[in-house]
């Protein structure tokens, strides 16, 4: 009954819920980081501050831009001193619902994830977060919001905090009620064009799209949370790929093999787990907004949606470890043409 009056207010209380989270699941919050009005503010304010950063140059912002998806439209991420890294930005649309955060799901939470940007060399390129927290202790602004959201003082503010309201703020940033949602789960069948409403036909048999790119019969988030070697940055490995297995065969750290910072990126998933199964595995990316968010895959390799079906249509780049999800698709060019409609239709208000 409880339940039923919270509806009944939602519906009528100005806050439509129910329609502008068409084609997202229910969202949770971890019981240690509840959202306030406060802290989403806060947490606004620290993803948007470029005094965080060694030279004064770089926010999350700079990376993350609204405008363009939440990614930043270059093909590898640039940072203070304009250092190129290793990989593209990706969205952080809808991270509220990622089970890992990062490529490689090296970071189990937002809050854990949102510090490592800050402590990164090539990106914000802070210390330690001890020096997050120094930057911004003394500022009347940010002590008093400290105060509001946390009840702390200024001498009492940890890295903990600055990643927890920054976290609290990322979870506002969802994207749903797009053509898609509208017409699949909104069953409003003008919502997508001919051409589109054939696209999803291919992304969900024929392309096989959905098998890691998932569409549930109430939600569509289009990631599984999983990891999958798609072989896009695979070509990296090829000369490193025997030592690299004889190394872990025979019990040898990787740092032996004085591998390139790109073909350490392209380990991916290994990272993580060691695991060699796991070599050059990435996150299944959300698909939500994907026609803003240009160039494409980690290492930002492909340019144009159009370029990355052609990637799936020739069946990818073979390597060892090449998902068996991952085949020739013989797709005629109405076909491609139907995908990318679809792919188009996934943007959110
Ligand atoms: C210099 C550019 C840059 C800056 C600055 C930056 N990021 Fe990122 N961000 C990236 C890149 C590149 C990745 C992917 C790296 C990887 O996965 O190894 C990423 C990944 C992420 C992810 C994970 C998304 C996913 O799909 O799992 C989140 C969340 C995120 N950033 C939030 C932040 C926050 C919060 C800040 C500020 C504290 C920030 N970023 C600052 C470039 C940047
Ligand atoms: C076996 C699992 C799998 C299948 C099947 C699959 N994908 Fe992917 N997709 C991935 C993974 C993993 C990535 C990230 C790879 C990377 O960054 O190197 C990705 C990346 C993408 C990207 C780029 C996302 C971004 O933000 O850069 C697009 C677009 C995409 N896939 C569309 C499709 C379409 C269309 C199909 C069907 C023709 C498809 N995928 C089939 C797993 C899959």
């Amino acid at each position: 009954m409880r339940f039923l009056i919270l509806i009944f207010y939602l519906l009528f209380s100005g806050i439509v819920w129910a329609d502008s989270l068409l084609g997202l699941p229910p969202l949770t919050m971890p019981a240690d980081n509840l959202q306030t009005v406060e802290k989403i503010m806060l947490g606004k304010r620290l993803f948007n501050d470029k005094r965080l950063s060694a030279d004064g140059s770089i926010s999350c912002a700079s990376c993350h831009q609204a405008d363009k998806g939440f990614a930043d439209g270059l093909k590898l991420a640039k940072g203070i001193k304009g250092q190129i890294g290793t990989r593209n930005a990706p969205t952080v649309m809808n991270a509220a619902f990622f089970k890992t955060f990062f490529v490689d799901g090296r970071s189990k939470s937002l809050e854990a994830q949102a510090l490592a940007p800050f402590l990164n060399p090539i990106e914000h390129g802070l210390k330690n977060s001890q020096e997050i927290v120094n930057l911004l202790r003394d500022e009347p602004e940010y002590q008093q919001a400290f105060k509001i959201v946390f009840k702390i003082n200024p001498d009492e503010i940890t890295a903990a905090h600055i990643a927890k309201a920054i976290a609290s703020f990322e979870r506002t940033l969802i994207g749903g009620n797009s053509d898609f949602d509208r017409y699949y789960f909104g069953r409003d069948k003008t919502q997508l064009s001919d051409s589109a409403a054939r696209g999803l036909r291919i992304f969900r048999r024929k392309g096989n799209c959905a098998n890691c790119h998932e569409i549930s019969w109430n939600n569509a988030l289009f990631t599984d949370n999983r990891f999958y070697n798609i072989g896009v940055g695979s070509k990296a490995l090829e000369t490193v790929l025997d030592k690299l297995l004889q190394a872990q065969k025979q019990g040898k750290p990787i740092t032996s093999l004085n591998l390139t910072p790109q073909q350490l990126s392209e380990l991916g998933r290994f990272n993580v787990t060691g695991i060699s199964s796991d070599i050059g595995k990435f996150k299944s990316p959300t698909l939500r907004n994907i026609a803003l968010t240009a160039p494409y895959m980690h290492d930002g390799s492909m340019e144009t949606l159009a370029e990355v079906i052609e990637y799936y249509n020739k069946g990818g780049n073979k390597n060892p470890f090449l998902d068996a999800a991952i085949f020739p698709l013989n797709f005629s060019l109405q076909e491609k043409q139907d995908l990318e409609a679809f792919l188009q239709s996934l943007n959110s208000e």
